[in-house]
Order: C-alpha cells, then structure tokens, then sequence
C-alpha cells in the first residue's frame, strides 16, 4: 500500500518546473553529446518486512518507473534541438534490475524505440568476499539506531545470532542491521510513515533523520571503488575519448545520447571524481549528473533528484575530463593491486 505514496502532488510540481526549466537552461542547439548519468528511482526495501506483504527485494517500485520515465520527458523539453536530431541513443545499466529499469525508464520517457543496450558487471553483494566488506560491516555495527528500531533488529536478528559461530555473528549483526537501516530509510525516503518491524516510523524517527550514516555508506562506496565502480568511470571515460577524436578535422560529429541506469555508489564516485572541488554525500533515488559536450567543451552539471533542475557546477576541457576520470582509475588499480598482494 506504501507504493502509493502521493504522486499527485510531485507530477504538478513537475509541469510547473518544466516551465521553468525552459526558460533558464542554456539553448541546447550546440550540444554534440548528452551523457545522462542516473542513480536508479525510487525502489523496495532490500530486505523482507512483514507488514508490507510480497515485494521484489530491492526491486524499482511502480511508481519509481513512472518518475524515471517523467524524469525522460523532462529531458526531452530540456534539450529539444538534441533530441529532434535523432541522436544514437545508448541505454548503459549497472546489472541489476532496478538500474536496468531505470534506464529503460527514461529512455521510454525519452520516446525513442530503437537504442543500443550495454550492461555492465555489477558486483553481487552477497558473493562478496568477507575480507572486503569486513570494514563496511564493522562500521555497520556502529550505526546508532534509536532505541525504539534497535529493539525491533535485535528482535530480526536474534535467532541468526544463535545459529552463527561466535566470530561471524558480529558481522551477521552489521550485515543485518544495515540492512534493516537502510530499509527505514529507503521507506522514509518514499514518503512511507506507517509501521515496519512492529515500529511506528512516523513517532520513532525524527523527520529528515538518516539512520545509515555517511560514514557508514562511505566504506561501501570505498568497496565500489576499487571494483565495480571503475568499469562505469571507465565507460564514460571511454566515450568521452571518442567525442574528442570527432572533434578533430575533419570534424564530423555523429550526435548522440547516452543513459546511464547507475547505483548510489557509482553516481557519488563519479561526483567525487568530476567535481573534487565539492563535498558529495549518498545521492537520493533519481539523483543525476548531466555531461554535456559542445565541442571540445563539457558542462558538468547536477541534480538531487528526478523533480531537481540541473545545476551547472563546473566546464571544462573534454581533456581536462578524461585526465579527472583516468587518475580515478589508476588511483583504483593501484589501491587494488595492494590489496591482493597483501592477501
Ligand atoms: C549480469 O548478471 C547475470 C545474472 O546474475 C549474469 O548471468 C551476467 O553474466 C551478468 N552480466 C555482466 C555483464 O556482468
Ligand atoms: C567539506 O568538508 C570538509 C570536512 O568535513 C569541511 O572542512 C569543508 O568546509 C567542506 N567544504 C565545503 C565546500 O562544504
């Protein structure tokens, strides 16, 4: 029933700020290239919760579909001249579903029916090795829930603890208290104030509280980094590279629109990579980066979430780009290479 949170009222504050949008975003007319860089929308709690039924675990919810495919119409009134000059459309998803989802979401808001599909690896989390995510569920455990949800996890938790050899149940407990944090948020973050777990949110939990920290989501970010997240730093890197050998005479550009279907950690690594000028935090459900590249130029810009005008942030040379995202790389392969020797 959650699922039904109040759609009204964001779709009418969606055409109003289309209208605005319009008048105060630069003339697309000159953009060569658009690189659409999302966090995937709104989805399901990663773990079961009794009193919500049946759902797809960390599944993209219904209404989630519906604000990726609002978020592609919006673009569309964003950059018209772009989009009426029947640009290569490409639809890039980290493999797993809410990411591939949302991708295909925006690009149906987007109205285009033939596109070029890439998916790329996404680690599993639950294939993960231990020694990897240890620091992640260390830091776990020191997430501070309020009493009243800390009663309802130990409760979730308490017939694992029994069943685990004593050296695996600190880190059951991270995994599954992380887990059910993140639950939490992920339904306060849609609007959900109703009871989970046998707790009443809407009386527990202060309004605007986030019970995964960001230091907490910083060490999976740090796992992401020296893994996954590098193959979509490197794509876009990659793409990046072949505007620019377009540019060079003869110049003959082949426009062009990529979209990217992402996770929270792909999209705050990238920020941390193009704009290391800024201080970024977990992005929100639909939260964006746009790359727009006229010429040699490319526009960096950035919004929190799928009802979020861009927000031009930083331009830069193309070059100067590709530089930014080629030490984010290097810097991994180097971090990794340590670890496995050291293993
Ligand atoms: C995506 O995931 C599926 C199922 O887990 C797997 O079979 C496939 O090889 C993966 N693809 C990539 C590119 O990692
Ligand atoms: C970024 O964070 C650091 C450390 O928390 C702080 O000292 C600095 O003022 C912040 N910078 C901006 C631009 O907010």
């Amino acid at each position: 029933m959650w699922q039904m949170s109040p759609f009204t009222l964001p779709v009418a504050f969606l055409a109003l700020s289309t209208i605005r949008a319009i008048d105060c975003l630069r003339s697309s007319d000159t953009v060569d290239h658009l690189q659409i860089l999302a966090r995937h929308g709104e989805r399901n709690p990663l773990f079961p919760v009794p009193e919500l039924g049946e759902f797809q675990i960390g599944g993209l919810t219904p209404r989630g579909y519906e604000l990726e495919k609002e978020f592609g119409k919006r673009l569309l009134l964003w950059y018209p001249e772009l989009f009426a000059a029947s640009p290569t459309i490409t639809c890039i998803s980290a493999n797993q579903s809410r990411c591939v989802d949302s991708a295909e979401a925006i690009v149906e808001g987007l109205g285009f029916k033939e596109y070029n599909t890439e998916v790329l690896y996404m680690l599993d989390f639950v294939d993960l090795d231990v020694t990897l995510i240890r620091p992640f569920l260390m830091e776990a455990n020191e997430i501070l829930l309020p009493a009243c949800v800390q009663e309802a996890v130990s409760a979730v938790i308490a017939p694992t603890k029994e069943n685990s050899p004593p050296s695996l149940s600190a880190l059951a407990e991270g995994l599954f208290k992380a887990q059910i944090a993140d639950s939490i948020d992920t339904l306060l973050q849609s609007g959900y104030t109703g009871t989970v777990f046998g707790v009443n949110l809407g009386k527990c939990i202060p309004s605007g509280k986030k019970l995964v920290s960001e230091k907490a989501f910083a060490k999976l970010a740090d796992i992401c980094a020296s893994s996954q997240c590098t193959d979509v730093v490197r794509k876009v890197k990659d793409e990046l590279q072949e505007f620019s050998v377009q540019n060079l005479p003869p110049r003959s550009v082949t426009r062009s629109v990529s979209v990217y279907g992402l996770s929270d950690n792909h999209v705050l690594d990238l920020l941390k990579s193009l704009l290391p000028q800024f201080n970024h935090t977990r992005p929100q459900f639909g939260g964006y980066i746009l790359l727009e590249s006229r010429g040699d130029d490319v526009t960096i810009l950035t919004g929190q979430d799928v009802f979020s005008l861009p927000e031009e942030r930083a331009v830069l040379n193309v070059h100067e780009v590709i530089q930014l995202l080629r030490r984010r790389i290097l810097t991994a392969e180097r971090t990794f290479a340590n670890g496995n020797q050291s293993r």
